[in-house]
């Protein structure tokens, strides 16, 4: 049970899945850390299928040294954009699964589903574009 919850009468979400060994907790700092946040802007009639996907990611990225936790964020009005928000303990843990087969892994289906919209002609069915940040405090 996490402090002060239980005071509350808040009852805490199913225990979390997605958080990396070793952390203390998603985005609460245990050590000096790195924040990418990829914002995806999804056309209304993909949103199923994005959910869908992120309901049943690779967890490939959960392989990689240095990966901390993510969130994904949906918007609360429709039409804004998807965050995906991945904490590392820093630049260079990111920069290789940018660059590693993991990342290839973890987005197999979202970018086969970019590349047939662009066969077929269509919009691409999501625009994403990342900014990094490093840990200010908490
Ligand atoms: C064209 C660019 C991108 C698109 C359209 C995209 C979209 C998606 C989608 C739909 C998934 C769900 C998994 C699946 O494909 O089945 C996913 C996974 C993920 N994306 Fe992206 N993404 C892009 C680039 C990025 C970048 C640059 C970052 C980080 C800044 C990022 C962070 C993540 C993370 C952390 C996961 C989970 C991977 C895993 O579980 O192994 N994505 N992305």
């Amino acid at each position: 049970m996490i402090d002060g919850m239980s005071s509350s009468g808040v009852t805490p979400a199913p225990g979390p899945t997605h958080i990396a060994p070793g952390c203390c907790g998603l985005l609460q700092l245990c050590q000096p850390g790195f924040v990418a946040i990829n914002t995806i802007h999804c056309q209304p009639q993909y949103v199923d299928r994005f959910r869908d996907l992120f309901g049943s990611r690779a967890h490939a990225i959960d392989r990689i040294p240095g990966f901390l936790g993510m969130y994904v964020l949906e918007p609360k009005t429709e039409g804004e954009a998807y965050l995906v928000v991945s904490h590392w303990v820093n630049e260079a843990a990111f920069d290789s699964w940018t660059g590693s087969e993991e990342f290839l892994e973890g987005h197999r289906r979202a970018f086969e589903d970019m590349r047939l919209a662009k066969e077929r002609g269509e919009e691409p069915p999501m625009k994403s574009e990342f900014r990094t940040y490093s840990l200010l405090t908490t």
